[in-house]
């Protein structure tokens, strides 16, 4: 069964049919069945337009086009159009308006315009979905539900007093004590000792630092209390639609949400994806993104919103040259999409999007954007057989969003320079050119079915996880910065690695960040940017810190099967070539990516040259048919889709 009932990869984009005179309407509906777009989504800001006035609606219009696109045998991802609250509620209730960290009040205009504990939002929200189902939960052109939009984009947060109440509930919910609260958050430094959840406000901003455990709590709180919307509008739909997939359009590696939690919540997972064409690793950076989205749920996902061409949201938006949308379009089926959706169908004519690039461009047919439009319908109805397959793989990342956002907290770390994201990315890059597959997973999760673990940084470590991680018979690296403190942001006892000790057998005495620019040798390579003063306890050095204060300290270390790492190599190749004896790879040559999807065979070529690959088996290659065996020549930018032999 896939993702929805339509048959093979989904096709499409997001469709503004409100954005344009009726008249163009049927042009579009005749396009999108010329090109083989097979799902359309709507609505997504169409309130202002379902409920011009409170309780007025006039879903007339959006009848006709649901209408249309069925009649061309094009399905609806039908958005419960939250997205943007009308000005008419809007005014009436202007306290439902986000309040920014400095207590000014956003005003209406773009788009987002809701405190995310709004309880007036909540319930019109909760009303509009309810209302939109009981319009169109029969309608045979439903395939799947779409609520708001890019939870997070505009509005991760809101300081407001409504916010606060919000934000002291979730408090008392998780300390039941402000004897608890003081504990967790360490209230005794610099004075902030509270006496009842009545004292306490949304880290607002303040004369100094704000405390880091409060700021913490408000990350979780934030991502917490979007997703109960979230889940308000999926109880609506639910109750009337109980068998219509409910999604909400991810974005990437968002560091605002815990998608863990936010997928678990989901019937399916769904992406929005802008690699920038003018970044020469953006297909690195986004197959790590969309390997995040097959392990959210452990199986397929989509790819439900990317650019055609350019965006319009970047300081210079550069356009995606020939062969580059095609082959991003393949990647992200490589990487578990079960289709290729755009923003947005027709380019706009005005507002905010009219220079981000569409599937019907507005030159119109003539260009080479429709073209492209045109081919990848085509590609896609090849490549139909991929729909539902999934992947399996023997390598691990670790992710874990409170650790994340402990880690990156503002003003008191002992350096602002480590990012997850790029943390993650320095082992993701090696696995990837070496074709490996990678899961994600979060700390805690059993982890038997791998042959290698990899957690980049797990700067907040709880005990439980540690277990998970001991449990682990498998290879196993930890990052530096790890296991320092505990789910309040307090430091382990004894100092880090805490409860990763035993499993590593070494303690960190001291951290020892690097200035910018510096450069301390080891035994394995250069390390920038962080070192750490290590003390064996058990361990054996792999390789020692060479030259400088640190001269003759262990770098790297092993215990039985669990490497640690003391410092941030400028490329770990060392240290994981050893641990990949027996993982599958692929060798192909820089810039050709290969990923294995089931019984299929993806290889990519990122690079402007041909490119030599010999290929590890025989196979049809479902793009062009050709029955390929030994060693072929990739066009610059072109790929081949193999339907390996004898594999199923
Ligand atoms: C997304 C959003 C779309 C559109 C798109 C443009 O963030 O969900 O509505 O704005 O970006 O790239
Ligand atoms: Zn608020």
């Amino acid at each position: 069964m896939g993702l929805t009932r339509i048959p093979g990869l989904l096709f499409g984009g997001d469709y503004n049919p409100e954005q344009w005179p009726e008249e163009v309407w049927a042009e579009d509906a005749r396009l999108m069945a010329e090109a083989g777009v097979n799902m359309a989504t709507v609505a997504v800001f169409s309130w202002s337009r379902l409920e011009p006035e409170r309780g007025v609606y006039d879903f007339g219009w959006l009848d006709r086009v649901i209408d249309l696109l069925h009649e061309h045998g094009i399905a609806a991802d039908l958005a419960t159009a939250t997205a943007t609250p009308p000005p008419w509620l809007v005014r009436e209730h202007p306290e439902m308006l986000p309040v920014n960290a400095d207590g000014v009040r956003l005003e209406f205009g773009s788009r987002q315009g809701y405190c995310p504990s709004s309880p007036v939002y909540r319930e019109h929200a909760v009303r509009m979905a309810t209302a939109m189902a009981e319009r169109y939960g029969d309608h045979p052109a439903l395939a799947m539900w779409h609520i708001g939009n890019e939870y997070a984009d505009h509005t991760l947060e809101c300081f407001c007093p409504e916010s606060a109440a919000h934000f002291r509930r979730w408090l008392e919910e998780r300390y039941a004590t402000v004897g608890g609260l003081n504990a967790a958050w360490g209230t005794s430094c610099w004075g902030q000792h509270y006496t009842s959840f009545g004292q306490v406000e949304p880290p607002r901003t303040a004369p100094g630092p704000v405390n880091p455990a409060q700021v913490l709590d408000w990350r979780r709180f934030c991502s917490d209390a979007l997703l109960e919307l979230f889940l308000a509008e999926k109880a609506a739909l639910r109750a009337i639609t109980p068998d219509v997939p409910v999604t909400t359009n991810f974005m990437s590696i968002l560091h605002g949400l815990d998608y863990w939690k936010w997928a678990a919540a989901e019937d399916l997972v769904s992406d929005d994806a802008y690699p920038d064409p003018a970044d020469p690793t953006s297909h690195v950076q986004v197959a790590l993104s969309y390997d995040l989205m097959r392990s959210l749920r452990q199986g397929p996902w989509l790819l439900l919103e990317s650019a055609p061409s350019a965006v319009s949201w970047r300081e210079v938006n550069v356009p995606k040259p020939p062969g580059m949308m095609r082959l991003h379009s393949l990647q992200a089926l490589a990487h578990g999409s079960d289709g290729v959706m755009f923003f947005q169908w027709r380019q706009a004519k005005y507002g905010p999007e009219k220079f981000h690039s569409a599937m019907l461009p507005h030159g119109g047919t003539r260009t080479r954007g429709w073209r492209d439009t045109l081919a990848l319908g085509a590609d896609l109805r090849r490549l139909s057989e991929v729909a539902g397959s999934d992947t399996r793989a023997q390598v691990a990342l670790v992710l874990d969003w409170p650790s994340w956002w402990a880690l990156e907290a503002p003003e008191s770390m002992p350096s602002n320079r480590l990012r997850l994201k790029e943390l993650l990315l320095a082992w993701y890059a090696p696995l990837h050119a070496r074709g490996i597959a990678v899961d994600l997973v979060p700390p805690g999760r059993d982890l038997s079915p791998y042959e290698l673990v990899i957690a980049p940084n797990l700067y907040m470590c709880t005990a439980e996880q540690a277990k998970a991680l001991e449990a682990y018979q498998g290879r196993l690296v930890v990052g530096p910065f790890s296991g320092v403190v505990d789910e309040s942001d307090q430091v382990h006892e004894g100092g880090a690695p805490g409860p990763l000790g035993d499993l590593l057998g070494i303690a960190v005495e001291e951290f020892w960040p690097l200035a910018d620019g510096d450069v301390q040798r080891t035994g394995l390579g250069e390390a920038r940017t962080w070192a750490e003063w290590i003390r064996l306890e058990g361990a054996e050095p792999v390789a020692l810190f060479e030259g400088g204060d640190l001269d003759g300290l262990p770098a790297v270390t092993r215990k039985g099967a669990a490497t640690y790492i003391g410092c941030l190599l400028d490329d770990v190749t060392p240290v994981l070539e050893p641990l990949l004896d027996g993982i599958d790879r692929i060798d192909v040559p820089q810039g050709v990516e290969a990923v294995r999807r089931g019984g299929h065979l993806f290889l990519l070529n990122h690079t402007t040259a041909p490119q030599p690959v010999t290929l590890p088996h025989p196979g049809t290659d479902l793009l062009t048919g050709a029955e390929l065996r030994g060693g072929i020549e990739l066009a610059p930018r072109d790929a081949v889709v193999l339907r390996i032999e004898g594999d199923k």
